[in-house]
Parts: C-alpha cells; sequence; structure tokens
C-alpha cells in the first residue's frame, strides 16, 4: 500500500476540519443583496464572510481566496461603488446592499473596457490577481474617467501582483480610461 503523503495527511485534516465546522456553525440566516444588477436572496452562515458565501453559497468564484488576511487584494469586490476586501467582510453587513463582482463586470455580452484594456495591453498572466484589480479599477474610474499614472498607482496599491510588476497594469488602466472618456465624448 502506498504510504501517505503530506498532501494526503493535509486533506484528511482539511476534511476532519470541515467537518468539526459544519457540526458547530451556526443556523443558516436569510439576507436579501442586490448582486451584479439582479436582487437575490441567499442562506447562508452568519459567521462567512463575503468571499465565502460569494464563492460557497453563491457559486461566484470569479472572486478569488488569496492571503484572507487584507493583504492581497485577491478578493475586492464592489460593496455600494466601494472596493472592499471581501475576506475581512462579514457577509451580513452586506446584507441590502449592492455588491458587484467581476462576474458582473461584463454587460450584454459585451467586455467591460477594462476588461479589453487588459487583454489589449497583456495585464494578466496566471490572472489570479486580474478579477481583483479590475474592480479596483473599476471604482477608480466611476468617480474619475481621466486619472493620471499616480491616481491609478495610488487606487491599485491595496492589489498584489506575482506576475505582471505592475506596468502593464497601469498602462490598461489608463487605456480603457481613454476609451471610456473618448466614448462618453462621441
Ligand atoms: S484574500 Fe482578501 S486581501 Fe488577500
Ligand atoms: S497575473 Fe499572476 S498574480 Fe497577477
Amino acid at each position: 500500500m502506498r504510504e501517505k503523503s503530506p498532501y494526503d495527511l493535509r486533506a484528511s485534516a482539511r476534511g476532519i476540519y470541515g467537518f468539526f465546522e459544519m457540526m458547530t456553525a451556526p443556523p443558516k440566516i436569510l439576507a436579501k443583496f442586490r448582486l451584479n444588477g439582479d436582487e437575490i436572496e441567499c442562506a447562508f452562515h452568519p459567521n462567512k464572510t463575503l468571499l465565502e458565501v460569494l464563492r460557497e453559497d453563491l457559486g461566484l468564484t470569479g472572486t478569488k481566496h488569496g492571503c484572507e488576511m487584507g493583504h492581497c487584494g485577491a478578493c475586492t469586490v464592489l460593496v455600494a461603488g466601494e472596493p472592499v476586501l471581501s475576506c475581512l467582510t462579514l457577509a451580513l453587513e452586506c446584507e441590502g446592499s449592492e455588491i458587484e463582482t467581476v462576474e458582473g463586470l461584463a454587460r450584454g455580452g459585451n467586455l467591460h473596457p477594462l476588461q479589453h484594456a487588459f487583454t489589449t495591453c497583456g495585464a494578466a498572466q496566471c490572472g489570479y490577481c486580474t478579477p481583483g484589480f479590475l474592480l479596483s479599477a473599476a471604482a477608480l474610474l466611476q468617480v474619475n474617467d481621466q486619472p493620471s499614472n499616480a491616481e491609478i498607482k495610488e487606487a491599485l496599491a491595496g492589489n498584489l501582483c506575482r506576475c505582471t510588476g505592475y506596468t502593464k497594469i497601469i498602462e490598461a488602466v489608463a487605456l480603457a480610461a481613454e476609451r471610456m472618456h473618448e466614448s462618453s465624448d462621441a
């Protein structure tokens, strides 16, 4: 019989922990949100973060699970138009709020200008950080359609990327801003 690898042991530990968590979790509650433009009602354990509810209860896995400590920004979503770290936010706190995730950026089958610009500029490599960057940038462009590079850097300061070196991400946000500004003038 094959010896257990550290991965097997870790998987068993996770299973035991998951079972214990399930047995001790408080009863589910029902809450209403406006999620990506739709009114929804969702049942979840009240000790769950917004990140956990989005991914595990609503199946929206576009929001990424990174450090879970508020350091990486991979879990960024918009709550009432403001970027929020969903790993540090209880879902219950957002009851009744407007929540936007990366799944809601494309509208009517058309990518958001930021998504187009990330593609044009090659601003995503592994892509793990991309949803968080897109949401932070979308929040910036909602209030400032002609941001300077310094303003873009400041808006994205809470988002970490291990692959791109940031230059292309900043270029992509500037390009999206330019295109959005031009189309609003047209
Ligand atoms: S997963 Fe939320 S900040 Fe890293
Ligand atoms: S593209 Fe890989 S972490 Fe940013």
